[in-house]
């Protein structure tokens, strides 16, 4: 039932965000071999960080797309930092490169930034995170997950585990990185699924920053202060194999006193779940470099590309794990 990690679909989907995402235009301001000199498409790329399993193979999946392609790629490290990325976006404009890439860190505050890119005539695709400029004119196109769709799936996971059960579920969250889009989208698209049976209720709700480290910590402070806690949903892998380390700590079972649903299925997440110590796993791809290279080659080229590429992903149970964990590739 679950398909190959890499498939992906193209698609359109905002009719009214085409009107300046989707647009055939002139070639973009480098036209196409500008910065390097070579004939070759200088991208600038503004990565999040080094947060999480994800972040590292998302990371590697655009670095060697872009050999494979012969992009040459300035790639930053914003460090979790929105004012590192604007700065490095900043100096992919003077240095005239082809074309920019970046996973925004939070959705908003971008316009401006945007705006100097757009007056370069350098193009712009987001890749993995979305803003919330309401001009779509200031990027090309979004490549990404539909991570609403995401949290909607962990919660009709848990509505199905406990269909047969009228007793409260006690549930606590460990939330994303603050105002990033996995992180609001991840919260309401679960929120709304749950919303229909009052036995759910959040007890508890708070970021651990996409990081090991902070899942464990909150946690732990979790389990000091909610008692009875049923149901941990965490909006990465990451932080809730740290917040594993944080149950086994308090002499608890993960998985048996409390289940556990995360997102993302790396490696270690997916060893998690084949050990029976998460119990879902909603599948959230990193591998978007060979389609972002694609994307990148139309955009400076001038040629249409969707408003919306979203990227087809499955979920795993315990058994799915255990048969898709000798293939996975991150
Ligand atoms: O934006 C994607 C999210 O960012 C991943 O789910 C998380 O692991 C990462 O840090």
């Amino acid at each position: 039932m679950f398909r190959k990690v890499s498939a992906f679909v193209l698609a359109g989907v905002v009719a009214t965000a085409m009107t300046g995402c989707g647009s055939t235009s002139a070639p973009a301001g480098g036209a196409g071999g500008g910065a390097a000199g070579d004939g070759k498409i200088t991208m600038g790329f503004s990565q999040v960080g080094a947060e999480s399993g994800w972040r590292t193979a998302n990371t590697k999946s655009v670095q060697e797309s872009a050999k494979t392609a012969g992009v040459e790629l300035k790639f930053s490290d914003a460090q979790q930092k929105q004012e590192n990325q604007i700065k490095a976006i900043r100096s992919f404009v003077q240095q005239k490169v082809d074309v920019i890439a970046f996973s925004p860190v939070v959705e908003s505050g971008w316009d401006t930034v945007l705006k100097e890119a757009q007056n370069a005539k350098i193009p712009v695709i987001l890749t993995d995170r979305a803003v919330d400029s309401t001009d779509t004119t200031l990027y090309k196109t979004f490549l990404g997950s539909d991570f609403v769709e995401e949290g909607k799936k962990a919660g009709q996971w848990l509505v199905e585990e406990y269909k047969d059960s009228a007793d409260p579920v006690n549930i606590v969250e460990l939330q994303g990185t603050t105002g990033s889009a996995p992180a609001n989208d991840r919260k309401a698209g679960f929120a709304e699924v749950i919303a229909a049976e009052p036995k759910f209720k959040i007890a508890a709700s708070q970021t651990g920053d996409f990081t090991r480290a902070k899942g464990k910590e909150v946690m732990e402070a979790f389990l000091k202060s909610t008692p009875d806690i049923d149901v941990l949903y965490a909006h990465n892998d990451d932080m809730g194999l740290g917040a594993i380390e944080a149950i086994e700590g308090a002499g608890k079972v993960p998985g048996k006193d409390i289940k556990i649903i995360t997102v993302d299925a790396v490696k270690d997440g997916m060893q998690a779940l084949a050990d029976g110590k998460i119990s879902f796993i909603v599948e959230c791809s990193p591998l978007l470099g060979p389609q972002l290279m694609d994307l990148a080659k139309k955009v400076v080229a001038g040629e249409q590309v969707p408003a919306r590429v979203v990227t087809e992903e499955t979920t795993f149970t315990q058994e799915q794990a255990k048969q898709a964990l000798p293939t996975r590739q991150y």
